[in-house]
């Protein structure tokens, strides 16, 4: 055992950000990975940093982790309106809202409970959230999670396969419409800037239209596109859409804006536009399902499982062998580690040559922009 080993005798992990299936099987996999291997104590810490900063935190054993590896969400409760170094408190003379540095809080309770080093499962924001953390020196290693598969330097987050999934099953379903009525079934899905949830499951799905952030699309493409494929004995069409696809020369369509988030533009909407427009330009009867929060809930597939479990095994390892402020992430077909704080300000969008668009184009997917 390293010097490292001997100093740690208490972790403390949160979840930060949206939830996503498979945090409670990491939320898991620390616990007993840290009691059973290393023989060290868990502190779960409430509703992400917020709990960090006001100090609401509890111990964990092995018993509160069973039965937790197939509940989607997340135990511990998440936040992400909530960064130490910008907190809300309280109001300016102008009414708008103060924010402060409560990295002192957060220090505070680190120390109350005698937590030596964190594990902070959660996308880039939660990431860059550990910075004044680090610069303190409190040990932190953290665990990427994010349906969105976006997250810099990791080829394959928890959450997405499952995400993918239930958006592969939702699509198919929208077949039986589409097809007995003759109809164009327009589906909204999540992701932000980043297609890679949209394209995997309109790939599984069968899709006819597959609309992408990465892609700017062309109405008048698919159009083209639809008027032959409603004239085919199919007669019925299926569109993929990503919340963050937009025309050419057009930015995202926003939904709303939460105050005080790391990423305040919520996106959606787009899915509408387009069947508007189509319904408008081409007189096809069309319909629009968004997807929305069904992609986050429900249990994690079996991958996510694994995957979930060997990121949690991987994090609590790395504390324990003083690999401290990195983030395990999965890469070249195994596990790897970056630098904690390398994934923040950075998106893994799909690049346009990627061989899932090329296997797509292969069958005649239509992008929108007639490639
Ligand atoms: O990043 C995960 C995600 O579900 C995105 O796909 C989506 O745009 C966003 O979070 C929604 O955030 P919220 O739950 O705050 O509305």
């Amino acid at each position: 055992m390293s010097q490292q080993t001997k100093s740690i005798k208490r972790i403390g992990v949160l979840t930060g950000g949206g939830d996503c299936p498979g945090l409670n099987a990491v939320i898991r996999a620390v616990t007993k990975t840290a009691i059973y291997r290393h023989d060290i104590e868990v502190v779960g810490i409430l509703n992400g940093y917020e709990g960090l900063i006001c100090n609401d935190v509890r111990l964990l054993d092995a018993r509160d982790t069973s039965g937790i590896l197939t509940r989607g969400g997340t135990i511990l409760g998440s936040n992400n309106r909530c960064s130490p170094l910008h907190y809300p408190d309280g109001t300016n003379d102008d009414g708008s809202i103060r924010y402060v540095d409560a990295t002192d809080k957060c220090m505070a309770t680190l120390e109350a409970h005698r937590i030596d080093a964190l594990i902070v499962i959660g996308g880039d924001g939660t990431m860059s959230c550990t910075a004044p953390l680090v610069e303190a020196g409190v040990p932190c290693v953290g665990v990427p999670k994010t349906i969105d598969n976006d997250i810099h330097g990791c080829e394959l987050s928890f959450g997405f396969t499952t995400a993918m999934t239930t958006g592969t099953l939702s699509l198919d379903r929208l077949h039986s419409t589409a097809d007995s009525h003759h109809r164009v079934m327009v589906c909204e899905l999540m992701g932000r800037n980043a297609g890679w949830l949209t394209l995997s499951a309109g790939i599984a799905s069968g899709s006819d239209v597959i609309l992408l952030p990465e892609i700017p699309f062309d109405f008048d493409v698919i159009a083209a596109y639809l008027d032959e494929r409603m004239a085919s004995p199919a007669g019925f069409a299926i569109i993929a859409c990503a919340e963050g696809a937009h025309a050419r020369g057009e930015g995202p369509t926003v939904a709303r804006i939460v105050d005080g988030s790391a990423e305040p533009e919520r996106l959606g909407g787009v899915g509408q536009r387009v069947a508007n427009a189509i319904e408008h330009h081409c007189g096809f009867e069309t319909r629009t399902t968004v997807l929305g929060h069904v992609q986050r809930g429900g249990t994690p597939v079996a991958a996510d499982r694994v995957l979930a479990t060997r990121f949690g095994v991987a994090a609590v390892d790395h504390l324990i062998e003083g690999r401290h402020d990195r983030m395990v992430v999965w890469s070249d077909g195994t596990i790897n580690d970056i630098g904690i704080l390398d994934a923040a300000d950075k998106q893994r969008l799909v690049p346009i040559d990627h061989p899932l668009i090329d296997a797509a184009r292969a069958v005649r997917t239509c992008f929108g922009d007639g490639g």
